[in-house]
């Protein structure tokens, strides 16, 4: 296959992700994302299959899973496979790891994305979301990760994204506080597997126009213009990043400067604002 694209992801003759400018000519990789169906995970879905990656979809809904495998198949060539499953529960959980173990058509890019919000600061949300929370955005991830990462080693070869976020850095309950253990886990576990050629990564989007804050019934009206992020760019700038070697992706100037800000910032000012921005609840 021969593309001409400028910036480019993928895996060369000798099995490593690299980033190569023009033209390149590469064997083809299989990319399992959860959270597929919408948002950030449709757009890691579109792009990887325009590099000319094979998928596997992973979400609960079955027929949205099943027209986004055949527009991607019609669209770009690619094979693509389908896997329902809730990643808060433990047979959704180890249906997607059994995958991740196959050693037929094995995984090279896990990008664990699946998530959501909760409606309500902390004591208005349910216990039981809480916990949901904490099972699709902390222990499923530690799961799929050693999933994956333990036949990528055996390979020597492959790469993880965690899809994190920016409110890892802030105090912003239960949510900022999952997003926190990613980034840790993420980074600790890409430092302790150097040099076995699998790669982890972090990924910390700002506000990106998806589904999210509609499913949490977030209003979103206090959010101004320019912090919102394209998820198409998003990808694009998060898959250089890997490409380059970060273990950490913050992949807009904006969120960069603001992060930036956020180490020196007063602790009570910042939680101040970040309880505000975003969370407000009820109708549109
Ligand atoms: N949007 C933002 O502003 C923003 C900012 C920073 C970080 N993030 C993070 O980015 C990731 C993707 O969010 P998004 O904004 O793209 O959200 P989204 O548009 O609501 O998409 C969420 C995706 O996750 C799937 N999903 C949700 N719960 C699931 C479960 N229990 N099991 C399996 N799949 C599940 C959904 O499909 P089904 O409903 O069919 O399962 C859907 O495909 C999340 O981890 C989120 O925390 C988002």
């Amino acid at each position: 296959m021969e593309r001409d694209r400028t910036v480019r992801v993928g895996r060369g003759p000798n099995g490593a992700w690299g980033v190569s400018a023009g033209i390149y000519s590469w064997a083809m990789t299989t990319a399992l994302i959860t959270g597929s169906t919408a948002g950030i995970g449709a757009a890691f879905a579109r792009r990887l299959a325009a590099d000319g990656h094979d998928l596997v979809l992973v979400a609960r809904d079955t027929k949205r899973l099943r027209e986004q495998a055949t527009d991607l198949h019609d669209r770009h060539g690619v094979e693509v496979e389908v896997l329902t499953a809730d990643l808060a529960a433990d047979d959704g959980i180890e249906a997607v790891a059994d995958r991740l173990r196959a050693r037929k058509k094995p995984v090279d890019l896990l990008v664990n994305n699946a998530g959501f919000g909760n409606k309500g600061r902390f004591l208005e949300v349910p216990m039981a979301d809480e916990l949901r929370m904490l099972k699709v955005h902390c222990e499923a991830v530690l799961r799929l990760t050693a999933a994956a990462v333990e036949q990528m080693r055996e390979r020597g070869r492959g790469g993880v994204v965690n899809v994190a976020s920016v409110a890892a850095f802030v105090p912003r309950g239960t949510y900022g506080a999952s997003k926190a253990w990613v980034v840790q886990f993420t980074q600790g576990a890409a430092r302790d597997l150097a040099g076995s050629g699998v790669r982890l990564m972090a990924l910390c989007p700002g506000f990106v126009r998806t589904e999210f804050h509609q499913r949490a019934g977030m209003r979103t009206d206090n959010i101004p213009n320019w912090m919102w992020l394209d998820a198409d760019k998003l990808v694009a700038a998060a898959l250089a990043d890997f490409a380059r070697g970060r273990t950490l992706s913050i992949p807009d100037p904006r969120y960069k400067a603001l992060m930036g800000l956020v180490k020196v910032a007063p602790r009570g000012l910042l939680g101040g604002i970040t309880s505000r921005t975003g969370r407000k609840y009820g109708p549109q």
